[in-house]
């Protein structure tokens, strides 16, 4: 049997990374083997990954020593970065910087680096549609992302720049999901109006991931992105009613009521709604559902995601 092509997976504990830690490791007879990478692997989420079979080595994306020993040998990296542990533009930078370095001294032959839009292409500083958070940044973490795409391509990392979409697992463990109102009824929120917010399971992602990596030097120099449906708030509502049995509606409110929310990260999310909104054209266009579904034939709907997932759904 050919050796395995070793896929060093950053975030592997996570949602992103552990999709694709998962897809490899549920795939004993394809080409590839899951290297995880994780601060600690004493922890159950670590150790349950080795018992499926990965290989689990200690880095941390802020020590690119650390990146550049577990780089070393493998084929490929999935990287990523984690914005909502920091919310640190410029540790985001710091981390995609280190991650190109490490896979640029192990000569990795393929990355797949996983960003987002440096939104302030699309709405300039100067744009007062929405405020400047953070002194430089329109949607700071997604700005990051966006702007640290060159740093792959101008080391000449062989990368797959890969736009993801808005988790719909944010309506379990991002406080999203649906609220009960003074008059007991149950909505979501959201400041997109009446346009389509592209959405994805978690574990979609890590799976489209593998499909990159399937297809060889495919997607090699290119920007993919991905989603599982494009729908609207009205439509995620009418879903949520129908897999609970319950009514729940869609609460349109103007991104200036969402950026005053006051939860950490609320203007951030407020700005990055309103970019998805006034913007949708282009924003769904980047994420193709088929090209989602060419890379993982087992790609969910909203409805499959709501079926498997809803009682996970805190209704408090
Ligand atoms: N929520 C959304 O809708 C959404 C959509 C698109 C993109 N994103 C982006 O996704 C990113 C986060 O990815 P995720 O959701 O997959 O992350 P996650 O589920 O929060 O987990 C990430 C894993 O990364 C590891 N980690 C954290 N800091 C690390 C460090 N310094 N060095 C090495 N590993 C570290 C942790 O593992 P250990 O504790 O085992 O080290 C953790 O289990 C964010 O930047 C966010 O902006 C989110």
């Amino acid at each position: 049997m050919a050796e395995k092509k070793i896929i060093a997976v950053v975030g592997a504990t996570g949602a992103q990374g552990g999709g694709l830690a998962r897809a490899i490791l549920n795939d004993p007879t394809g080409d590839f083997a899951a290297r995880v990478i994780t601060r600690d692997p004493n922890t159950d989420k670590a150790k349950a990954l080795a018992r499926l079979g990965a290989e689990v080595v200690a880095a941390d994306v802020d020590d690119v020593e650390s990146l550049q020993r577990t780089f070393q040998g493998a084929y490929g990296a999935y990287c990523v970065t984690f914005f909502w542990n920091h919310f640190s533009p410029e540790k985001e930078l710091e981390g995609a910087t280190n991650m190109a370095g490490a896979a640029k001294h192990a000569r990795l032959q393929h990355v797949i680096w996983s960003t987002l839009e440096d939104t302030r292409r699309w709405v300039p500083l100067s744009d007062n549609r929405m405020p400047t958070l953070m002194g430089k940044y329109k949607v700071p973490h997604f700005d990051a992302k966006g702007e640290a795409d060159h740093i792959f391509t101008d080391l000449a990392v062989p990368t797959t720049i890969l736009l993801t979409s808005f988790y719909w697992d944010n309506f379990i463990y991002f406080g999203m999901g649906p609220k009960k109102g003074p008059d007991g009824k149950l909505s979501i929120t959201l400041p997109m109006g009446d346009k389509k917010l592209p959405g994805i399971a978690a574990e979609d992602i890590g799976r489209c991931a593998y499909g990159i990596f399937k297809k060889g030097s495919e997607f090699i120099g290119k920007t993919v992105g991905i989603a599982g449906e494009h729908l609207t708030g009205s439509q995620m509502a009418a879903a949520f009613s129908a897999a609970l049995g319950k009514e729940v509606v869609y609460n349109a409110v103007p991104p200036e009521v969402y950026r005053s929310f006051g939860f950490p990260g609320a203007e951030d999310l407020g700005n990055m709604f309103q970019f998805k909104r006034d913007f949708e054209e282009y924003y769904c266009g980047a994420r193709n559902l088929a090209f989602a579904r060419s890379l993982n034939p087992s790609l969910q709907t909203f409805e499959q995601w709501l079926m498997k997932n809803k009682s996970l759904i805190s209704l408090e």
